[in-house]
């Protein structure tokens, strides 16, 4: 995809599989993302992020640099993402910069999914099919398979009561 769609900027750096669908009035820069992944309207990726193959981001999501998404994930509306824990504006009378604060990555395992209007807290995993909540605020890792909801997001009464049966 080259063409891009009115209102969008995808900067030279980016590394842009085939068929990826941008709808439109999207912010990528210094990101890759894979092979006919679809991105939709107002998402900004930045750099360092990376979205993997057959990956669905929704409106308004904000994937920042180091997060990864492997392939198979689907990312709901207004999703965010956070990469620095305790953020701070000004260092010694001036604003931050790179450099100034360390990058905690988050890594998104294959076929994962995650609702709408989701925080993601820096340095977790969530695990490769699991399903977060819309709302949910994800502060650990999260198990592959498992579904989580809440603030902070832990497994439901129906995946717990779910895995109890398997047991
Ligand atoms: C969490 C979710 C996966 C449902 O999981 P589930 O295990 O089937 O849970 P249930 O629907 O049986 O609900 C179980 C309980 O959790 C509550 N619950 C459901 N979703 C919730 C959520 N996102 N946050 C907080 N609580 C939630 C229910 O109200 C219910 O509470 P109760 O037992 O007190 O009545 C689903 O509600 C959800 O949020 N999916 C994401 C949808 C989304 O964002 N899609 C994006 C594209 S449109």
């Amino acid at each position: 995809m080259r063409s891009k769609p009115p209102f969008t900027r995808v900067s030279p750096d980016v590394k842009l599989g085939r068929r990826v669908g941008i709808v439109g009035w999207a912010n990528l820069y210094g990101c890759s993302v894979g092979d006919d992944a679809k991105i939709g309207p107002f998402v900004e990726i930045q750099k360092g992020a990376s979205v993997g193959r057959r990956v669905k981001v929704s409106s308004h999501s904000f994937i920042c640099e180091g997060v990864t998404i492997e392939d198979d994930c689907f990312i709901g509306h207004g999703v965010i993402f956070i990469n620095d824990k305790y953020p701070v504006a000004v260092k010694e009378g001036a604003l931050t910069k790179d450099g100034d604060w360390t990058v905690v990555e988050t890594k998104v395992c294959r076929g994962a999914s995650i609702g709408s209007g989701a925080v993601i807290l820096c340095g977790v995993t969530i695990g490769a099919r699991a399903l977060v909540g819309a709302g949910a605020v994800v502060t650990r890792d999260v198990a592959p398979g498992a579904r989580v909801a809440g603030v902070p997001a832990r497994a439901t009464a129906k995946a717990r009561a779910t895995a109890r049966a398997w047991r």
